[in-house]
């Protein structure tokens, strides 16, 4: 079989699943074509890709290529539309990356596109690849907690002035919400962890830390205030808007409670300034619960006691094995490693993907859902999947 051919929209970053195609597999793919708007972007791709790889500035060259196979999509969120579409009319295979796109409406051109196109389409919520995911999946199947009944995610988001307050990730022109950008591997995981997907959202949020009163143009390189400043950024980072600035408008610190249409309750909560960096899962059964932290690896089952008369303080807790990753340097815990394997998997031997389309439209209609109430002050129905 021959390798399978890659061309890539958006090439620094995220493109970082790339070059696991290109170098881990490379016996059997190849990334061979690049776009994007940065010549640096392109520049750091060629050194790694080689240098007689192909690169370019406009998508639709790419996608008239007739040697490629698959595209991967790792712009940011507000050109998966656009892209997304414009690879699922070359006939094309699509990864893109999360969220699917920044509103339902979209999503739903982009699911009613996939089904006319009938190309392999893969969403990229590598957590689906995580090796404590899957591992607490495994054991919610298996029948360890009995029925779900609760889920609670508490997302500490320490490094949220790095990674979404210095750059485009903290504008609603950009995101919509860190409901959608941040949240949507959450809300997935918990639609895949909870056996439905969410169909009534409600939602408090506000902007209690980042944004101000500095002008937009401030960067932290010239800024007066940056020796005593928390949030500056080491000179090397690519992120370098300052995070007090005027036009900052994503909520920093939000909380979501959740209906599953199977009766699932579940919430989530998320902060942008917490001294850590962690994601703080629970799944309870009506026969026990399930705890993880998945930046630490660590998986835990508790049994409910026989007799409730017996409660045993501290509970017994049983530490369940974790599924198997490439490697925990591969990104996200080896969900990365993970992800790229599954996408060439899908491509090559029919594997179905741990992801789907659907998937990737319901997050993104939560999210939605989540961010109308807690900016409209109501309950919010999540509109069904209508294509
Ligand atoms: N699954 C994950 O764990 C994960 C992690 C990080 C980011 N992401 C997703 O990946 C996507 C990219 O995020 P990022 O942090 O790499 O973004 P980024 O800002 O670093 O941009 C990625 C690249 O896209 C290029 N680009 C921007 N606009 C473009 C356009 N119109 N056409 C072509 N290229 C363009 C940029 O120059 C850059 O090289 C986002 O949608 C984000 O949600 C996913």
């Amino acid at each position: 079989m021959k390798k399978t051919r890659i061309g890539i929209i958006g090439a620094s970053g995220r493109a970082i699943l790339a070059k696991h195609w290109h170098e881990t597999h490379g016996d059997i793919a190849e990334v061979v074509a690049a776009v994007d708007v940065s010549e640096k972007s392109l520049a750091d791709f060629r050194s790694w890709a080689g240098a007689d790889a192909w690169t370019g500035s406009d998508y639709r060259e790419l996608l008239k290529r007739p040697d490629l196979d698959a595209i991967g999509v790792f712009t940011p969120d507000r050109f998966h539309e656009e892209h997304a579409l414009a690879v699922l009319a070359s006939g094309k295979a699509l990864y893109l990356e999360k969220p699917m796109s920044l509103s339902t409406e979209a999503c739903d051109r982009i699911l009613a596109a996939w089904r006319t196109s009938g190309v392999p389409f893969m969403m990229g919520f590598n957590l689906r690849y995580h090796p404590v995911v899957m591992a607490a999946r495994a054991a919610i199947q298996a029948g360890k907690i009995g029925n779900v009944k609760a889920i609670w995610v508490h997302h500490f988001v320490g490094a949220g002035g790095d990674f979404y307050y210095h750059d485009w990730h903290a504008n609603r022109e950009g995101v919509h919400s860190l409901l959608l950008q941040k949240a949507s591997h959450d809300l997935d995981v918990i639609h895949w962890l909870g056996g439905a997907y969410g169909v009534r959202a409600a939602a408090f949020g506000d902007l209690d830390y980042f944004g101000g009163d500095k002008p937009d143009d401030l960067t932290c390189p010239p800024c007066s205030i940056r020796e005593t400043c928390r949030e500056e950024q080491a000179p090397e980072n690519p992120r370098q808007q300052c995070v007090f600035r005027q036009s900052v408008d994503v909520e920093d610190n939000q909380v979501v409670i959740l209906r599953l249409a199977n009766g699932v309750k579940a919430s989530y909560t998320q902060c942008h300034f917490t001294p850590e960096y962690v994601r703080h899962y629970n799944v309870i059964g009506d026969q026990g619960r399930i705890e993880f932290f998945l930046e630490r690896a660590q998986l835990w089952f508790y049994p409910r006691p026989a007799k409730t008369r017996d409660w045993p303080t501290p509970p017994p807790r049983e530490e369940l094995p974790l599924a198997p990753a490439s490697s925990a340097d591969d990104g996200h815990g080896g969900a990365d490693g993970q992800i790229a394997a599954g996408f060439l998997r899908y491509l090559r031997d029919g594997v179905p993907p741990n992801t789907s389309p659907e998937a990737g439209r319901m997050s993104v209609a939560v999210g939605c859902a989540a961010v109308a109430s807690l900016r409209e002050g109501r309950i919010v129905e999540v509109p069904p999947m209508s294509v």
